[in-house]
């Protein structure tokens, strides 16, 4: 991913930080804490300046994303880091909706990059699988599909309801999509691009991915490109990860296919993404939720949002902090200083300190 020419100009950056509910409130400040440890190093100043959007404001002021936030991101942040949304108080789940859908589309952020790499053996689920052979990124299409809220109910609460939920794909949507997963292939060396749909059920969404594949893949010889439908993709996925380098989706599958990559790789505390529009502000979050179910404790496993926040410095171009952060979480594991999803004792916050003392010490006797 190339990176961008920060929006300030300068060596500064600034970062939105939105937390958001639930364990998002406890991962995002460590991962904050950790980009201040690595760039204080660096003696390069990043900017925070964080957001309360969540379901207590929802609930408070009745207020999710507030009017002029889209512009203000877009104008004035180089990226946002965004936590996780989604409260029991909130069934609609309508907050999450306006704010981070509403982010992803207003921001035009086409791209929901979601690499699935094993950092330990002992990670995965899978019997005899080792590090390099689950090592893969998921491109998901992030703007369009059935998540763009077109529908309707009729009838609603009879028992003649009809729920309608469209399928939404355009031309230019789908062909940047597989446009960017060549791309990054051709760019990171990588030789096997496999886009998943379900062409055979949905003949009229996937037969617009189908052409547009067969068009773009005819512009790059050198990848080798094949096709798989996503239910075969996911057990391919499960039965031998190591046939993969890229794959790219509709927004769906996407999220479905990410959550279970994740899995392989040690589970959902661990895995980061990236919405991305290629030079504009862009969103970094870890893949996973709110997880009610653990919030308020101190022990979610921050690693997913310190990845995130490795990705957002890899995207503004600095490189060397944004490996010490992968390095440190490499190292966190490896050492098993963790949480216990992954098998350790560490509280949240005591992981987060140590990955901040760990990169920064390795930056500097770099
Ligand atoms: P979830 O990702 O919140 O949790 C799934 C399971 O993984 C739970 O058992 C949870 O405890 C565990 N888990 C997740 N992250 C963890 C971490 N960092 N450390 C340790 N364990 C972790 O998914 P869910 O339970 O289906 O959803 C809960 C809420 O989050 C819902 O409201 C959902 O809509 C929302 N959600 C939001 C996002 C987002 O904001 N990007 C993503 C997924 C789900
Ligand atoms: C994700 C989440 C979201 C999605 C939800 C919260 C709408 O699952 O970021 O993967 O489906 O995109
Ligand atoms: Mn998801």
């Amino acid at each position: 991913m190339a990176g961008i020419p920060l929006r300030r100009g300068g060596p500064a950056a600034r970062i939105a930080v939105i937390p958001g509910d639930g364990i998002g409130k406890e991962v995002t400040p460590e991962a904050v804490k950790l980009l201040k440890a690595v760039t204080s190093v660096a003696e390069r100043p990043i900017e925070f300046v964080e957001f309360d959007w969540s379901a207590d404001k929802y609930l408070r002021d009745g207020v999710s994303l507030p009017d002029g936030a889209v512009e203000m991101l877009r104008d004035e942040f180089d990226a946002i880091l965004f936590g996780a949304l989604g409260d029991p108080r909130v069934p609609s789940n309508q907050h999450a909706a306006d704010i981070l859908l509403g982010l992803r589309f207003k921001l035009d952020l086409y791209v929901n990059a979601r690499p699935v790499e094993l950092l330990h053996d002992r990670l995965t689920p899978l019997l005899n699988r080792h590090e390099k052979d689950v090592r893969f990124m998921v491109f998901r299409e992030n703007t369009e599909g059935l998540y763009v809220g077109v529908g309707g109910f009729f009838k609603k609460g009879t028992a003649d309801e009809i729920a309608v939920q469209e399928d939404v794909n355009s031309r230019k949507g789908v062909e940047r999509i597989i446009r960017y997963a060549f791309e990054y292939a051709k760019e990171n060396g990588l030789k096997r691009v496999c886009m998943s749909d379900k062409s055979n059920a949905m003949t009229f969404a996937h037969d617009l991915w189908q052409r547009v594949f067969k068009q773009v893949r005819a512009e790059y010889p050198g990848i080798e490109s094949r096709h798989l439908y996503i239910d075969t993709l996911a057990m391919e996925v499960v039965r031998d990860p190591g046939q993969f380098d890229v794959l790219v989706t509709c927004n769906l599958f996407g999220d479905i296919i990410s959550d279970l990559g994740a899995q392989l790789a040690g589970g959902l505390g661990l895995a980061p993404s990236g919405n991305i529009h290629p030079g504009r502000t862009s969103l970094f979050e870890p893949v996973h939720g709110s997880a009610p179910n653990i919030a308020g404790k101190g022990i979610a496993n921050p690693l997913g949002s310190a990845l995130a926040a490795g990705m957002i410095l890899d995207f503004l171009g600095w490189k060397a902090e944004a490996k010490a952060i992968k390095a440190a979480v490499r190292e966190a594991v490896g050492q098993n200083y963790v949480t216990a999803d992954l098998g350790g004792t560490k509280r949240t916050a005591e992981v987060g300190d140590w990955l901040g003392g760990t990169a920064s010490k390795a930056l500097s006797s770099n």
